[in-house]
């Protein structure tokens, strides 16, 4: 399978802190890739690397062949790369309008944002996607104050409205009960089988991991240190060092 994503020797420090330390990943077209490792092993930082938010002091990322290193977020973006953060960004509004707000990431001409075609078009395409996410009922809520569960799924639909390739998802089952668990389970799967999307996946819970990923690499203190398929992964003796301590 070819890579459409590599991580080539990235190093990231803030200050004396090394975050990343000299970090290598494949993101092979078509998979599920899951990220694990302990807190602070600098899995969110890797994230963040990859779709520009951090600049990485050394090392490379290459996109479909192309170097993106430095190339700014919203290039990459409308690239196709896709970022769904740890914690989900809410703004005042709707559900409807909060999901329209990543239609802006696609299109950054204003003048061509204020038609009234580009509007329909992007209510449309949210329309859509409240029914993918299965929030129709939500749809005219205030977004804020929304529980945790109903937040992720927001979030999730904002970063499709731009129909990215790869999608980076950041822990999205983190404060989910075991059935929000299964349904955003299910539309990770639906995302990857169906249309296709690349998915490099951070996930702390290692039986969604088993249920779902096609492989997993391990990261701790900054480097990845064990990859293969979720139950070699688990088995192995650096990994549950690294989870467990000595
Ligand atoms: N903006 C920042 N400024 C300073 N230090 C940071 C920053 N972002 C991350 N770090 C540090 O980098 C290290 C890696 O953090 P990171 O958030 O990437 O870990 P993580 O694997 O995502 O952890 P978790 O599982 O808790 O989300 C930590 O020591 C963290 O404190
Ligand atoms: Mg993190």
């Amino acid at each position: 399978m070819k890579n459409i994503l590599e991580v080539r020797d990235v190093h990231l420090s803030f200050g004396g802190l090394v975050a990343l330390n000299g970090v290598n990943l494949q993101l092979r077209e078509g998979e599920i890739l899951a990220l694990v490792g302990p807190n602070g092993s600098g899995k969110t930082s890797l994230l963040n690397c990859i779709c520009g938010f951090y600049r990485p002091q050394k090392g490379s990322i290459i996109y479909r062949g192309e170097e993106i290193t430095r190339t700014p977020p919203h290039v990459r973006a409308e690239k196709g790369i896709g970022r769904v953060f740890q914690t989900p960004y809410i703004f005042h509004g709707t559900v409807v309008d909060n999901i329209m707000v990543g239609y802006i990431t696609q299109n950054r001409n204003m003048m061509k944002l204020m038609t009234l075609k580009s509007t329909i078009e992007a209510r449309k395409k949210a329309e859509e996607l409240i029914e993918f996410v299965e929030l129709e009922i939500y749809r005219n809520s205030p977004a804020h104050g929304l529980p945790m569960g109903i937040r992720k799924r927001i979030e999730l639909a904002r970063v499709l409205m731009w129909d990215p390739d790869i999608l980076l998802l950041d822990e999205p089952t983190s404060g989910l009960s075991i059935d929000e668990k299964r349904d955003m389970a299910r539309f990770i799967l639906e995302l990857n089988e169906v249309q296709g999307k690349s998915i490099l996946l951070v996930e702390h819970d290692l039986s969604l991991v088993h249920d779902i990923a096609h492989r997993a690499v391990v990261m701790d203190a900054g480097v990845e240190i064990a990859e293969g398929t979720p139950e070699e992964v688990v088995n192995n003796p650096e990994v549950i060092k690294a989870y467990l301590g000595e």
